[in-house]
């Protein structure tokens, strides 16, 4: 099968961006660049409706939908549950404040935080303003200015989270740069091309001496920082699973300096890792939890931070939004953790993931351009190679991505040396499968056919 995407109608909605968005002439030139190599324009999609895990673009091409909503949806594309829920709270509640949805969907989040001990939330809009949120309680509440994050981390794209994570790289920063100032920012230990011959454990390890003796020593006074920020499954930037001893070695020195653990599940949290918190995979105790995403099935914008009491009880750090925590959000993070535990769906991410994972794994054997795979739950994915340079490679990357549209699914890529594959939870087991086929097919393909030029990209294209 190879799908035309865009097709005509597709086409004609992509010809009205470059005078209504900044940057509308993207397309156009990613195009008219392939139009001159004599190649097929690059495909996209338009959608023109969700439907469970399919998506139906403008030309009516239905497609497989490994994207999720940015991971977003986990059950499905506009569950019709959740729906009826979201429209039973607007038809009540319109838009108001102090219902008592607020305070039901913080009880349901207090019983399933992490080791039932973080029973205290605050809503927000999204998670960039939740990972704020949960440094500015650090900060407030250790009365300290500094904060601690990882490289290739990603928080969120408001200037003070874009300083915070540095995923795509150096580039997201240009210009602000100056900005950084309350932010310490140290490598993440990746699981792939390690630095100066290490293995994982011994980079982490150096990781968390790093910490420990070279920030606490001759960055700034331990004392002076409020706590870290860290990616349980750091996702955006790749999917990379810490070391087992990473988050156990963080959690220690935060309790040695009186420190701030803040993990930031706003991808991988509520389901996606095959538990409910991707930070329970390491048995770890995190004080602040970054929640966004999955909260409300990806039909409202809702985002919140939990923590425990001796943080949250009385913080005058101050955060939030005229339109956080509306009647209708409440009411779909409602429906949707409750669809969840009435069918078992985080147990069953764990089992279907496991499953899906034993299957990439043999992508490392059978392709020459992939690298390495890695996967935790419906967190899936892989380092893509160029077999001419055998380096990661983003062009080689968002060519096995484009293949796989082709022939009818949609995976993420965004301007990384990965593909990653996010189905919802509660997908169909036999559509996960045929999704993985194409998948491989794509990678065949790729790993067959590619030419280093065939795919224009505007990545700056580096790392891992
Ligand atoms: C770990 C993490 N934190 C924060 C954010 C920002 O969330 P939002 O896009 O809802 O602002 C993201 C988005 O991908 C994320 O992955």
């Amino acid at each position: 099968m190879s799908l035309s995407i865009p097709g005509p109608e597709s086409l004609k909605v992509l010809k009205k961006g470059p005078l209504l968005f900044k940057d509308g002439g993207h397309y156009e030139k990613l195009a008219s660049d392939a139009a001159k190599k004599g190649q097929q324009p690059p495909p996209q999609m338009i959608n023109a409706k969700g439907e469970g895990s399919f998506i139906i673009d403008a030309d009516g091409n239905r497609i497989i939908d490994f994207h999720a909503g940015w991971a977003s949806n986990p059950l499905g594309n506009a569950n019709p549950e959740i729906l009826e829920s979201v429209y039973a709270a607007l038809k009540q509640y319109g838009f108001i404040y102090e219902h008592s949805l607020r305070y039901d969907l913080a009880e349901v989040l207090a019983d399933i935080s992490p080791g039932g001990k973080l029973t205290r939330t605050n809503f927000e809009i999204s998670g960039t303003e939740a990972a704020e949120a949960a440094v500015t309680y650090a900060i407030r509440h250790t009365g300290r200015p500094l904060i601690i994050t990882f490289e290739d981390q990603f928080h969120g794209d408001s200037i003070a989270t874009r300083m915070m994570g540095s995923n795509r790289g150096a580039h997201r920063r240009k210009g602000f740069e100056a900005w950084r100032g309350g932010v310490i920012t140290v490598p993440w230990p990746h699981s792939f091309r390690m630095p100066a011959g290490m293995g994982f454990e011994q980079y982490t390890d150096y990781i968390l001496w790093y910490i420990d003796t070279f920030v606490c020593q001759k960055v700034a006074d331990p004392e002076s920082i409020a706590g870290i920020i860290a990616e349980p499954l750091l996702s955006e930037g790749g999917n990379w699973m810490p070391h087992p001893k990473f988050m156990p070695g963080l959690r220690k020195l935060c309790d040695k300096y009186g420190w701030v653990f803040i993990s930031d599940e706003v991808l991988s949290g509520m389901g996606r890792s095959g538990k409910w918190w991707a930070i329970e995979h390491d048995d770890v105790q995190p004080d602040l939890v970054v929640i966004g995403k999955h909260l409300t099935g990806g039909l409202e914008p809702i985002a919140a931070v939990i923590g425990t009491d001796e943080i949250l009880a009385e913080n005058d750090g101050h955060s939030g939004s005229t339109f956080a925590g509306t009647p209708a959000g409440c009411a779909a993070g409602l429906k949707t953790i409750e669809i969840m535990k009435r069918d078992n769906l985080v147990s069953r991410t764990d089992q279907l993931g496991k499953r899906c994972l034993e299957r990439m794994k043999a992508w490392e054997r059978e392709f020459e351009i992939i690298g390495q795979v890695r996967g935790r739950g419906f967190l899936l994915g892989a380092t893509v190679i160029n077999k001419d340079t055998g380096e990661p490679d983003a062009g080689v990357a968002l060519a096995v991505v484009n293949e796989a549209l082709k022939r009818g699914a949609w995976l993420i890529w965004d301007n990384e040396t990965q593909i990653r594959l996010y189905p919802a939870l509660n997908i169909d087991e036999d559509l996960l499968e045929k999704g993985l086929t194409i998948t491989e097919e794509a990678i065949r393909a790729v790993e067959k056919n590619y030419r280093s030029s065939d795919y224009p990209f505007w990545t700056t294209g580096i790392l891992w």
